[in-house]
């Protein structure tokens, strides 16, 4: 599918489909289990209406938001996401370019396929615009997970997000069927190594996924609220740090008890707890059960995002930026920094036909008055 041809997020889905092999594919379209978090993380979204207000004037619409410590220009973020040379040989840089280019925060997987330094030398050469932040898997040896907080640290990375939803990893059964297959292959006649452009690469591409698979032990799962404690002293300022996979309002709560001034809701794109409640979902009950964690922290959430409504219902509703993960791994396999720029585009430009729709013109203006969640509202 060409990049004239794609004109919605889903779009870039299809065209990725098309040119992935099938292991990056399934890397990155899989979900743990039976898929519920995955598909309720796109289906919750429609169940929330808008209640548009008309005959305002809507000539001019500020979309600029601080987010991510970043003054970015529009209220979304790249959410982290591994091994994007899976998908395009450039991998992360992709990203980072296409967050430059349109001055919006990029928050760097922990298991990123491309160097820090070298995304952070990119970056430079826009000259400030855009930011990266870090996203940390607690490793079990801890001298692992202290060289990436002093690098990022060194990088100027403006902020930290500890992942704490993966103690282990979900089961994602189409990669582990996926493995299956390739070793039950490899149990024939071996082929010749590759000598093509296309070999090499696919041979670069499964070196790279067998991180992946290795990827799944060295995680730490004594991870808790007070191993978090010398991680926020490693890293040495609250202001910029942050946990990522909260899914209840009561651990919304804790967090923000304990200082921490930056809560992202995820379910980890439907690929760890199956049945985990969407991002929606936890910040609908973080809105009724403890409220003030909206006014004392900023709240990010993600998964299933594919429309700049979906952003706009998650900032009506208390949220602060919103991420998204395949829909950027997506763009960049089929098309590179330009598939991740046209994508950027797309979000900028549906989010101000929206809000002008919605009758609104400033970010700022957002709030539950604009939406009706009775379909999905429990209290
Ligand atoms: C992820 N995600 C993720 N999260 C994280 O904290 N560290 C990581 O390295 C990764 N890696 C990763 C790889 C792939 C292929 C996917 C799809 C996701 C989760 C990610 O940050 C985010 O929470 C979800 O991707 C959001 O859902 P959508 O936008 O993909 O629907």
């Amino acid at each position: 599918i060409p990049l004239d041809l794609c004109l919605c997020l889903d779009d870039f889905e299809k065209a990725a489909k098309a040119v992935l092999s099938k292991r990056a594919w399934t890397y990155y379209s899989s979900a743990s289990e039976n898929l519920h978090s995955f598909r309720l993380n796109r289906q919750d979204w429609e169940r929330i209406l808008f209640r548009p207000r008309v005959l305002r004037n809507v000539q001019r619409v500020n979309m600029q938001r601080k987010l991510l410590g970043h003054h970015s220009n529009l209220p979304l973020f790249i959410a982290p996401a591994a091994l994007a040379r899976l998908g395009h040989p450039d991998g992360e840089l992709c990203l980072s370019r296409g967050a430059s280019a349109y001055n919006i925060p990029f928050v760097v997987s922990n298991a990123a396929s491309v160097s820090m330094e070298d995304l952070a030398e990119s970056m430079q050469g826009a000259k400030g615009r855009g930011c990266l932040c870090l996203q940390l898997y607690v490793k079990k040896k801890k001298s692992e997970t202290l060289a990436s907080i002093v690098r990022a640290k060194q990088l100027g990375f403006t902020a930290l997000l500890v992942t704490v939803d993966t103690p282990v990893v979900g089961k994602r059964e189409d990669d582990d069927r996926y493995k299956a297959e390739q070793a039950l292959e490899t149990q024939g006649p071996r082929p010749p190594p590759p000598v093509t452009a296309e070999g090499i690469q696919q041979s670069l591409q499964r070196s790279s996924t067998d991180e992946v698979f290795v990827l799944r032990g060295p995680y730490s799962s004594t991870l808790d609220w007070n191993e978090l404690a010398w991680i926020r002293e490693a890293w040495g300022d609250d202001e910029s740090f942050g946990l990522k996979g909260i899914a209840t309002a009561e651990d919304a709560h804790l967090a923000c008890e304990s200082g921490i001034k930056r809560i992202y809701l995820s379910n980890h794109g439907g690929r760890q707890l199956d049945s985990a409640p969407s991002a929606l979902r936890t910040l609908l009950e973080i809105r009724n059960l403890c409220p003030h964690v909206l006014q004392q922290c900023e709240v990010l959430v993600d998964g299933g995002v594919s429309r700049a409504t979906d952003i706009i219902k998650a900032l009506c509703l208390g949220a602060r930026g919103v991420g998204l993960g395949r829909p950027f791994l997506y763009a960049l396999s089929a098309h590179g920094t330009a598939g991740v720029c046209k994508a950027i585009q797309i979000l900028s430009d549906e989010l101000e036909t929206s809000m002008r729709l919605l009758g609104v013109v400033d970010l700022d203006h957002l709030g539950p008055h604009l939406v009706n969640t009775r379909e999905l509202d429990p209290f």
